[in-house]
């Protein structure tokens, strides 16, 4: 990493453990337990010594900053079959059993396609300035290729919640692909490993810059396209699927970079100059940190896990072509296995050209950190994967917390450290954070979710000590807006601010503690005092437990109408109530069975 920063002080003995993570990351469990020395030396662009893990910065963030939530078509919207819509990628592959935790699907999710309006009151409530969404491309172009048909109900719904959000001064931040293919051109043509995706994703940004470009503003080509091709291609735990290891996700990606290539294209010659927007994509990126700072090979393993990450996609839109070490890497080990070629394709100096400098901002959506360091594949040159490209290993350290997901650790300092990466490596680009947030497993319903504030607190926290570094921050998207869909996860993961009731059929929100602070931090733009942020907590946490008290009664009514159903009617009634009860959180199951045994009891009496 030409830039990568060689020196921070590093604190005292750290415990390193390789845990599971939302890909086969660690080949082996075994805890490493490594002395991790202090080391200080000169920066180049930024002064990493400065960057105390301890210390709060208070201060505030630049006038204009744009604060939002997000949230994405699949993951809110349900409706899935409804007005004309195709099927998606992910509508078929949800529906297949084992693919999604329970079971689960996107059906009817939160019902977001039927609550414009309330949604957008909760986010006047938080005061929001923007909101960022996807289009469902099958929901405007029911079999993906525009020339067969494109569906007006799809067309009138985005505009009706384009219109709401501008009524309501909130900015609508539009996100063109966020995973849910059309499914007919994935049967047709085998999905982004075919290039005729490239044509086919232009008409359809075309359509929606023509349908809804006079009113928004900032378009986001692909959400996390590393996901879309390792998930999707790679290891297949994502729609649609598929485990073409070793190249699926490079080609996948390699026809990606390119759509989104066009798309900027198509925006610049076609509608830049009449609608005055800005073309971005959002690329995820975990922060990797060397292990042993005095260890090059660490150092330099590091650097590779962010270059197989967000540099993949952004160094070819940034400068023209893939990182030279993934170049390097994947070639060497082709080699190794006999391939006349590289499995990582090549761009012709033409497409170098055409792609370098397609982007009008960067999208980062950033949730985590892990340690890396040096390791060969152990499994030797047949094996044949994205990850044992890379020759690393991720660890993460076990004080992290992690309240939630199983690979998100709480991990603030790698923020800001990955956002200075950027600004060395990219030129300073304009930056929107476009997904920033933590989830919560799905157990006893809580609404007073103090370590998401925690969380909040310190990553935008350490965003604003970025942007001092100088990193050119436009805005930050709260990720998410509501508990929703989470792919492979179901619903057992909620990254709401707002909790959404999923048994219920109206699909209530509630806020959590969260919405309060969030709303402190917005209103202040940013972090007056100490005390001051201290009694935002206090308060927040406060007014939650009502809240708390509502939902937990609420959740009591149902439970106790779901008994009173199987006390009558036995045996339809059960049926009812394994449809119903659609997850059964620990604390309803316990009021369920000592309710029913309760009532056993009373009967036996009678
Ligand atoms: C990134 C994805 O873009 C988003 O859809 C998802 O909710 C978050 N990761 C959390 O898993």
């Amino acid at each position: 990493m030409s830039s990568h920063p060689s020196s921070y002080i590093r604190e005292d003995l750290i415990s390193l453990c390789c845990r599971r993570t939302m890909q086969p990351r660690c080949g082996n469990s075994a805890c490493h337990v490594l002395m991790l020395v202090l080391c200080l030396s000169a920066a180049e662009d930024f002064d990493w010594t400065k960057n105390n893990h301890g210390s709060f910065y208070y201060g505030t963030f630049p006038t204009g900053f744009s604060w939002g939530a997000g949230g994405s078509a699949y993951q809110t919207e349900g409706a899935w079959d409804k007005d004309g819509k195709g099927l998606s990628i992910w509508d078929v592959f949800s529906h297949k059993k084992g693919k999604i935790q329970l079971n689960d699907t996107g059906d009817s999710s939160c019902e977001s396609y039927y609550k414009i309006k309330d949604d957008i009151s909760l986010m006047k409530e938080i005061r929001l300035n923007h909101y960022r969404f996807s289009i469902s491309w099958p929901r405007i172009i029911p079999t993906g290729v525009k020339s067969d048909h494109v569906n007006g109900k799809g067309i009138q719904f985005y505009d009706e919640l384009i219109d709401h959000l501008l009524e309501n001064h909130i900015t609508p931040i539009v996100t063109l692909y966020h995973w849910d293919l059309p499914q007919v051109l994935q049967e047709k043509y085998g999905g982004w490993q075919n290039i005729s995706m490239v044509n086919h994703f232009n008409d359809f940004a075309n359509l929606c810059f023509e349908k809804f470009g006079d009113r928004v503003k900032h378009w986001i080509t692909f959400n996390n396209p590393w996901s879309m091709a390792v998930e999707g291609y790679e290891t297949g735990e994502h729609a649609p699927g598929l485990k073409l290891r070793g190249t699926g996700a490079y080609r996948a990606a390699h026809h990606i970079i390119k759509a989104h290539a066009k798309v900027w294209h198509t925006y610049d010659t076609q509608w830049r100059a009449k609608q005055k927007g800005l073309v971005g994509i959002s690329l995820s990126g975990d922060w990797g940190e060397p292990v042993d700072i005095s260890n090059q090979k660490d150092i330099e393993a590091a650097e590779r896990y962010v270059q197989f990450y967000l540099g993949w996609f952004a160094t070819p839109i940034f400068h023209g072509d893939y990182p030279q070490v993934m170049k390097d890497f994947v070639g060497r080990k082709s080699v190794q296995q006999g391939l006349g070629t590289s499995r990582l394709p090549v761009f012709s100096s033409q497409e170098k050209s055409y792609i370098k400098g397609t982007c009008d901002f960067l999208g980062i959506g950033h949730f985590t950190t892990r340690y890396i360091t040096q390791r060969n594949d152990p499994t030797g040159r047949s094996s044949n994967s994205y990850f044992t490209d890379r020759d690393l290993a991720e660890l993460v350290d076990p004080r992290w917390p992690d309240p939630g997901s199983e690979w998100l650790y709480s991990v603030p300092w790698g923020f800001r450290r990955l956002l200075n990466f950027v600004k060395t490596q990219y030129g300073n680009p304009m930056i929107y954070v476009t997904e920033n947030g933590v989830s919560e497993k799905m157990m006893c319903t809580e609404l007073c979710d103090e370590w998401r504030i925690q969380y909040y607190k310190d990553y935008i926290n350490e965003m604003l000590k970025a942007i001092r570094d100088g990193v050119n921050v436009k805005g930050y998207t709260a990720w998410s807006l509501l508990d929703k869909f989470e792919w492979d996860e179901g619903y057992s993961e909620r990254f709401g601010l707002y909790y959404v009731d999923f048994r219920n059929k109206n699909k209530p929100r509630y806020p959590k503690a969260s919405v309060q602070f969030y709303k402190r931090i917005i209103s202040s733009n940013g972090f007056p005092n100490q005390r001051e942020v201290e009694n935002w907590r206090r308060k927040a946490v406060e007014m939650c437990s009502s809240s708390n008290q509502l939902l937990a009664a609420e959740e009591q009514r149902s439970t106790a109408a779901n008994i009173l159903r199987l006390i009558h009617d036995p045996l339809t009634s059960h049926m009812e109530m394994v449809t119903e009860i659609v997850v059964p959180t620990v604390c309803t199951l316990s009021i369920l069975i000592s309710a029913v045994l309760l009532m056993f009891l009373l009967r036996r009496r009678n």
